[in-house]
């Protein structure tokens, strides 16, 4: 009789490892058809819905390593077309968050509406165009394209050959 309840609890066990490691797996395979594929990846696309961001709110994403600013402008911001991309009537400034001297991380601050950078004094507008030396040129602007509420970063699209096409 005890030897027969001893075989039922072993087989239970059994079967509840066997049904745990079984939902383990499941989800190391549920997580690998998730993660964006490793093609894609190596092509350092990174896309951003821009549809939430706020009016006045500065997002930052990470892009091949580097720090990419986005900016939605407020209605009281002056418009720039060499800067601004413009996505459904909003305007956006989309720079790389890395100061042109020596590449330190500037801040925004918004009750100025600029980016100050501690390194060395540099400020930038919110169009990323320089206001104080020393930065020898305005944040730089990442290769990007739009698709539709989309901002695609790593891909050159009309809009990014727009602002840095040379005049
Ligand atoms: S690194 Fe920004 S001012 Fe020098």
């Amino acid at each position: 009789m005890a030897v027969e309840e001893g075989r039922r609890k072993f087989f239970g066990f059994a079967l509840g490892g066997f049904a745990a490691l079984g939902g383990i797996i499941s989800l190391g395979a549920m997580k690998r058809s998730w993660d964006p594929l490793p093609s894609v990846q190596a092509a350092g696309f990174l896309t951003v819905d821009l549809s939430p961001i706020n009016e006045g709110e500065l997002r930052t994403v990470q892009w091949r390593g580097l720090p990419v600013f986005i900016l939605k402008k407020t209605g009281d911001m002056s418009k720039n077309e060499k800067r601004d991309v413009v996505v459904e009537d909003a305007s956006y400034i989309v720079v790389i968050g890395l100061c042109t001297h020596l590449g330190c991380i500037p801040n925004w601050v918004s009750s100025k509406q600029q980016f100050q950078c501690a390194c060395h004094g540099g400020v930038f507008n919110a169009d990323g165009l320089v206001v104080t030396a020393p930065p020898p040129r305005p944040l730089d602007i990442p290769p990007f394209k739009i698709d539709g509420s989309t901002l695609v970063l790593g891909e050159e699209g009309p809009e990014y050959q727009k602002l840095t096409a040379k005049v």
